[in-house]
C-alpha cells in the first residue's frame, strides 16, 4: 500500500540523494566536474582532516564565480581553515555552549507558547511556529528587530528558490544562478551593515556589539568580517532549524507507530529529533577542496578538486544504520552527521537541538489530534542543498 510519504513524493526526493550507484560511495562526475560523497565512512574522514579536506573552497570555483562571493568570504566562518578559523570561531563560542543555551529554554518556551495561542482549530507548521520560532531566537541573540522577520523570510526565500546546481563545467550557468543568490545575501549584508555601525556608535549587550568590539590577535575585525559572520549565524541560525521542526513532525505523521511512542513516552522526544536530522538532514550539502591527492572509499581523488559531501546520504549508509531508511526513534545508536563534525561542528546544534526539544513537546501537549491534512499535502524547499519542509498545513482537531 502507497504510504503518504510515497504520495507526496518524500521516498522518491530521497533516493536521489544517493546517486545514481548507491554502492560506489564516492564518485566523480564528468558533466559537473565535481566528486559526490554518498558514504558514512568516507564523509566522515573528509570532516575529521580539514588539512587534506580544505574548506576554502572558492578557490577552486570558476573566476567569475568566486568573483560573485568575494563580497561575503570575508569572516565567513564556514569556509575558513585553521588557523583564522579558530580565531574567528573562539569570538562567539562561549555564547553557544550547552550551559549558555541552556539558559535560553524559558524564553524559547514562551515564545513557542505565543505562536501557538495564535492558532485555531488548523495550522501550517513552517509559516506559524517552524520559521518564526528559530528566526525570532536568533535575531534577539544577535541584537536585531525579531519584528524584521518578513523582509528576511523574503531574502532567504528567493536564495533557496534559485535551486543552484553546483557545476564547474558550465560556468556562464554557474555564474548566472549563484548570482541571484549574491544579490538576496547582498540585502541581508548591507541590512547587518546599517545595524553593525549602529552598534559601533551606541553599543548594546548583543552578539552584533560584541562582534564589533572583538579583537583577533590584538586587531579589530573589519567590518566585512562583522557583517558576514553575522550573517552566517542570521542565516546559519534559522533556514537549518526551521527544517529541523517542520521535517520532525512530517516524520511522526508519517510514520504513525513511532508518533504513538513518541506521545505515550516523552523521554523519547530528544530520539525523534536526532532521528528526523538523520532521516532528514536539514543541511543536505557541505563542501570541501583537496589539498593534496587522497585515497576515499576506494578511488584516488587529485589534489584541488572540489568535493561535494551529501551528510543526507551519508546518514542513509546502510553500512553505518541498519534499516537507514525507516524512521526509527528507538536506535540503540545515532551517531547521525546533520550537525557536521570536527572543526565547524554546527556552533548552534545545542540552541537547534534545544528549540526542537521545546517546540514538539509543546505541539504534543496543547494537540493531543495533530495531524497533517489529508487533501492539503506538504511541499519542500526546492534547493537540493535542503531538506526541508517548506509548508506543512496541520488538522488540531478531532
Ligand atoms: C555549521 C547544520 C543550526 C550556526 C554547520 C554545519 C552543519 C550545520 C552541517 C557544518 C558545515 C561544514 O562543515 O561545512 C546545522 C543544522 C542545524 C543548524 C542541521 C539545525 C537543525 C544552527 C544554528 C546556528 C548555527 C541554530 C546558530 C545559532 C552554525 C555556524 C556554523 C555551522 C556558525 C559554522 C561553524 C564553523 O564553521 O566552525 N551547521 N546547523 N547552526 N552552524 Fe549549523
Amino acid at each position: 500500500m502507497a504510504t503518504a510519504a510515497d504520495t507526496w513524493g518524500i521516498n522518491e526526493a530521497q533516493f536521489w540523494l544517493r546517486g545514481d550507484h548507491p554502492e560506489q560511495p564516492v564518485k566523480f562526475d564528468p558533466a559537473t566536474g565535481l566528486w559526490n560523497v554518498y558514504g558514512y565512512p568516507e564523509a566522515h574522514q573528509i570532516l575529521s582532516d580539514p588539512k587534506t579536506f580544505s574548506s576554502d573552497t572558492q578557490r577552486l570555483l570558476p573566476e567569475k564565480v568566486a568573483k560573485n562571493f568575494e563580497a561575503f568570504s570575508e569572516g565567513n566562518l564556514v569556509n575558513m581553515d585553521p588557523p583564522e578559523h579558530g580565531h574567528l570561531r573562539k569570538l562567539v563560542s562561549h555564547a553557544f555552549t550547552p550551559k549558555v543555551v541552556a539558559d535560553l529554554e524559558p524564553r524559547i518556551a514562551e515564545l513557542a507558547g505565543e505562536l501557538l495561542d495564535g492558532v485555531g482549530d488548523r495550522m501550517e507548521m513552517v509559516t506559524d511556529l517552524a520559521y518564526p520560532l528559530p528566526v525570532i531566537v536568533i535575531a534577539e541573540l544577535l541584537g536585531v528587530p525579531a519584528s524584521d522577520r518578513g523582509l528576511f523570510r523574503e531574502w532567504v526565500d528567493a536564495m533557496l528558490n534559485n535551486n543552484v546546481q553546483f557545476t564547474l563545467t558550465d560556468t556562464d550557468e554557474m555564474e548566472k544562478q549563484t548570482a541571484v543568490a549574491v544579490e538576496q545575501v547582498g540585502k541581508l549584508t548591507e541590512y547587518l551593515r546599517e545595524h553593525a555601525a549602529e552598534r559601533r556608535r551606541k553599543p548594546r549587550e548583543d552578539l552584533l556589539t560584541k562582534l564589533v568590539e572583538a579583537e583577533v590577535e590584538g586587531s579589530r575585525l573589519s567590518e566585512n568580517q562583522v557583517v558576514n559572520f553575522a550573517n552566517v549565524l542570521l542565516i546559519a541560525g534559522h533556514i537549518t532549524t526551521t527544517a529541523l521542526l517542520g521535517n520532525t513532525v512530517l516524520c511522526l505523521d508519517t510514520n504513525p507507530e513511532q508518533y504513538a511512542k513518541v506521545r505515550a513516552d516523552r523521554s523519547l522526544v530528544p530520539a525523534a529529533i536526532e532521528e528526523s536530522l538523520r532521516y532528514f538532514s536539514p543541511f543536505a550539502l557541505v563542501s570541501r577542496a583537496t589539498t593534496e591527492e587522497v585515497e576515499l572509499g576506494g578511488q584516488t581523488v587529485p589534489a584541488d578538486q572540489l568535493m561535494m559531501l551529501w551528510l543526507a546520504a551519508a546518514n542513509r549508509d546502510p553500512r553505518q544504520f541498519t534499516d537507514p531508511d525507516t524512521y526509527d526513534v528507538t536506535r540503540p545508536a545515532n551517531p547521525q552527521i546533520a550537525f557536521g563534525r570536527g572543526i565547524h561542528f554546527c556552533l548552534g546544534a545545542p540552541l537547534a537541538r534545544l528549540e526542537g526539544r521545546v517546540a514538539l513537546n509543546l505541539l504534543l501537549d496543547r494537540f493531543p489530534h495533530l495531524r497533517s491534512d489529508p487533501d492539503d499535502g506538504p511541499t519542500f524547499v526546492p534547493s537540493p542543498s535542503m531538506t526541508a519542509v517548506r509548508r506543512l498545513p496541520l488538522l488540531l482537531t478531532p
